[in-house]
């Protein structure tokens, strides 16, 4: 998730794509870059870090001048955080300046081909191959030179291109990033969202997948990828900025739990090979042969990552055959514990700088283990530390409360049970092939189950009265009653706890009075009547059940006060699904006590001391 803002009109281009960055800087922020068409050349400059780095930049190095150009604020898919790295990209010859959000899947492929016939690459990102692939193909248009590219490309791209040979003119394109066009009088404009445009236009139009636009300042033309002109409809945008960066979300919170479907689509883009039931990971150097070498596997992580940690270790313990648990980082690293070069310690987080994780990283390695990291922000400290690193590309997460982080992290934990499996030999080809084709459907099960929102509001709202919750489930159900209980203590500050739903007669069945509010889950079709059994037990003591339940198992008893139906998917891979109404009854009930849903008293998003 990265911004990107162009420009084609009268006026000096920088200063407007420069606000236009800074008002896109939520959709990422490790560098920035811009690109001005001025006087027949390509004025690039780019800089690591936030954007007051490139406004630095640009005034020891200023742009003369120029009315078009594009911009970028990048959040890092390929290649750590740096001036190179940073966007536009060009070619060899500095003809053509590209700015992209979203993944090219096939580009080591596209590199290899493209080195062979003498292009030399200056960065590790994805992008720069389409510079090249431009400098290949360009022969006097550039919208047919954009054409015959994305032909070429895989994965998800939305793209937007400059070039010195016409200076009056950028090209954009879309396939699955979003990208919108803004129309202006004698000027126009696009970008990845609406905030970047607010000052300028609010008539726009919404570019769909294979739509691409041509843009001159007196004039967009909107065409499919052949070449056939597109009529488009105009929106006339009415939200003022904030509600506009929010994506018309009252918090980001709930932007980002609505943009878990799109976050999973691109966890798992060019990961799935269903022809050979197989896991790729780019770059990943642990080999088949050292994973056949683990003894065991830990997990270590804190908060939401650490619930995502205990999924995990259930994955790959049944999945690749291997003893595996889950750990929290500021009790593993202090415990002295057994690791060896047989472990695999796997460092679980969201920011990569928790210092509680970094640490138990640290002691793990000092005991020879091999090490992995499951985090999203690429470059970061954990990520540097671990060497090996699978991103999840949740994209920027603002809220302090996690959860488009946490589902990619159950997502890719999926992932690397799967590959583990495959490798060490234990996970057949029928039951690998089950695993990818539910991992597929994920992203348009998890917007089925978030279609069930509105529904969701009222329940949510009744629980803001409560002093105490309960959130039973088993196994992977009990992880998900554990991320529940945590997102309601969180931002709505009430006491929650989560149990195994057989550990309730053990203790806090005795808590349980007329009225008590019990969150049941249960999806997993093994483990689904004795589930029920423990529900029996506490409606009999008087409690108020609402149970999150897969649709294909019954309805845990007609006691049940309010059910809520999540799709049908394979058993290891509900949790991701089972927790999105959960995130949603936290964030109503928060809603309803008028928190500060986006950050809860004492709480920070990266903990960076112990
Ligand atoms: C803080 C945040 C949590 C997060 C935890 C771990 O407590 O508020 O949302 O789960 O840190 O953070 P990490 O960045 O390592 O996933």
């Amino acid at each position: 998730m990265c911004g990107i803002v162009g420009y084609a009109g009268r006026r000096q281009a920088l200063p407007i794509l420069l606000d236009g960055l800074r008002r896109l800087e939520y959709r990422g922020y490790d560098s920035a870059g811009v690109a001005v068409l001025n006087n027949g050349t390509v004025e690039v400059r780019r800089a690591a870090g936030r954007l007051e780095n490139l406004v630095e930049r640009l005034a020891q190095d200023p742009i003369p001048g120029g009315q078009v150009g594009i911009g970028h604020t990048r959040w890092a898919t390929h290649g750590r955080p740096s001036d190179v790295n940073a966007h536009p990209h060009c070619d060899c010859s500095g003809q053509f300046a590209v700015v992209h959000n979203g993944i090219i899947e096939n580009h080591a492929a596209l590199r290899r081909r493209l080195e062979d016939t003498g292009h030399r690459f200056t960065s590790e990102t994805d992008t720069e191959v389409i510079a090249h692939l431009l400098e290949a193909e360009y022969d006097g248009d550039l919208a047919e030179a954009v054409r015959r590219v994305v032909a070429q490309l895989e994965g998800a791209f939305a793209l937007v291109i400059a070039t010195r040979r016409e200076p009056g003119r950028i090209v954009a394109v879309r396939q699955e990033s979003p990208l919108i066009v803004g129309l202006g009088r004698d000027e126009n404009f696009v970008a990845s969202d609406i905030p970047a445009l607010l000052p300028y236009t609010r008539r726009i139009h919404v570019l769909e997948n294979g739509e691409m636009a041509d843009i001159r300042a007196d004039r967009v033309t909107v065409t499919d990828w052949n070449g056939k002109p597109v009529q488009k409809a105009f929106i006339d945008v009415t939200w003022d900025a904030d509600a506009a960066e929010k994506g018309g979300y009252p918090h980001f919170m709930l932007k980002e739990i609505h943009e878990q479907p799109q976050a999973l689509a691109d966890a798992l883009r060019g990961r799935l090979d269903p022809d050979g039931a197989r896991v790729v990971f780019e770059d990943l150097s642990l080999t088949p042969e050292d994973a056949r070498r683990l003894r065991q596997v830990y997990f270590v992580a804190c908060g939401t990552a650490y619930h995502a940690s205990l999924a995990a270790a259930l994955l790959t313990e049944r999945l690749a055959g291997v003893p595996a648990r889950a750990e929290i980082a500021s009790e593993f690293r202090y415990r002295d514990p057994l690791v060896d070069e047989h472990t695999l310690v796997v460092a679980v987080s969201q920011s990569g700088e928790t210092i509680d994780t970094l640490s138990a990283l640290r002691a793990a390695r000092e005991r020879g283990a091999r090490l992995l990291g499951i985090v999203n922000v690429v470059g970061s400290s954990i990520a540097r530390d671990c060497g090996d690193v699978i991103y999840t590309r949740a994209g920027p997460e603002i809220s302090v409360a996690s959860t488009k982080a946490y589902t990619t992290q159950l997502a890719v934990a999926a992932l690397l049970a799967v590959y583990l499996g495959r490798a060490r030999g234990t996970l057949g080809d029928h039951q690998a092939r089950e695993l990818l084709a539910g991992l597929r459907d994920l992203p348009e099960l998890a917007r089925e189950t978030l279609d069930q929102a509105g529904e969701l509001r009222p329940v949510g709202e009744a629980l803001a009265q409560a002093r105490d919750l309960y959130y039973l489930g088993r196994g992977l159900d009990w992880v998900t009653g554990m991320e529940g209980q945590l997102k309601i203590k969180e931002i709505a500050y009430i006491h929650a706890e989560a149990y195994p739903a057989g550990e309730l007669k053990h203790g806090p069945l005795a808590l349980i009075e007329d009225g008590s509010p019990v969150v049941v889950v249960s999806t997993q079709p093994d483990l689904h009547r004795k589930t029920a059994s423990n529900v029996q037990e506490v409606k009999a003591r008087g409690a108020r059940v609402i149970a999150v339940v897969r649709e294909d198992l019954d309805d845990l008893g007609a006691e049940v006060d309010h059910l809520i139906r999540i799709p049908r998917v394979h058993p290891f891979l509900t949790p991701v699904l089972a927790v999105m109404p959960l995130q949603l009854l936290a964030y109503y009930a928060a809603a309803a006590r008028g928190a500060d849903i986006d950050k809860p008293r004492n709480l920070a998003k990266s903990v960076t001391v112990e």
